[in-house]
């Protein structure tokens, strides 16, 4: 039996159909045009750390940042400190463990993150990452309540931002481009443990080229699911990873509150499996 959770009874709903989709080719070409003009982050290298790796697959992580800041002496540390945004409001000598990276409570900064890659080998899987939305708790992603796309996505990515507000959202929380580079992989991970039994959270993913190989995991069989399309849906708290290709790749992920005439669509074409 599959260990796919899924989305309606399917291992994921491509939305192909149920959007206009008419401006992806233009906000494409926003998109790699836009990238060359602002600041990209990197994202994930701790799935290992965060537990949100399936147990098979968690030797694949070779280099996790958790573990490596968890591992560095107290000179490791000071220096690896001063290389933060704020340096100091990171205090080594407070009580209990410093949490590092993305949803804790000091993210890395630019630096930081070059520093792990190039002294400690981290891996960090999406070295193109912007926020077009951005939202600080996981947690509060599909709430819009005090969020809006960012002045610069405004400026430097108007068609995208456009089209976006299109999607069959109530609320956008959360809005953000996801780019792996050549022959990099995105490690194998879920985003929440379905076993906690909150409904799948709604978001789109588009991948205006239609070029990124994301697939689900099935644990239990061992086996990949390919996720095809430029717009689709899934549960993300079913593993999902990204196969490496000899070329860059993107996607773009919104989340929010989908509205009802969209959810009832989709049941009703979703239908049995
Ligand atoms: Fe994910």
């Amino acid at each position: 039996m599959s260990t796919i959770t899924g989305i309606l009874g399917r291992p994921y709903l491509s939305l192909e159909r149920h959007l206009d989709l008419g401006a992806l080719d233009a906000v494409h070409e926003e998109i790699c045009l836009g990238l060359t003009r602002v600041p990209v982050d990197y994202t994930g290298g701790s799935h290992r750390t965060m537990g949100i790796m399936p147990p098979s697959r968690e030797p694949e992580a070779v280099v996790d940042y958790g573990e490596v800041i968890r591992a560095m002496s107290r000179d490791e540390l000071v220096r690896f400190r001063d290389l933060a945004d704020d340096p100091g409001s990171i205090d080594l000598d407070a009580p209990g463990e410093l949490e590092f990276g993305e949803e804790r409570a000091h993210p890395l900064s630019r630096r930081q993150m070059l520093y792990l890659k190039y002294r400690y080998r981290v891996y960090f899987p999406w070295k193109v990452y912007y926020e077009l939305v951005p939202n600080l708790r996981w947690e509060d992603k599909h709430l819009a309540t005090g969020k809006a796309f960012t002045r610069e996505a405004r400026a430097i990515f108007p068609r995208t931002v456009a089209f976006l507000k299109t999607l069959p959202f109530e609320a956008i929380g959360r809005a953000n481009i996801l780019g792996l580079e050549a022959h990099d992989h995105g490690t194998v991970h879920r985003d929440c443990d379905p076993a906690e039994g909150e409904p799948p959270a709604h978001f789109i993913t588009l991948c205006p080229r239609g070029d990124k190989r994301l697939f689900l995991w099935d644990e239990e069989a061992r086996e990949k699911v390919p996720v095809a399309g430029k717009a689709y849906w899934f549960h993300d708290g079913d593993y999902h990873g990204v196969d490496a290709d000899p070329f860059f790749r993107y996607s773009i992920r919104v989340d929010g509150v989908f509205k009802q005439d969209f959810l009832a669509a989709l049941r009703e074409t979703a239908g049995p499996r």
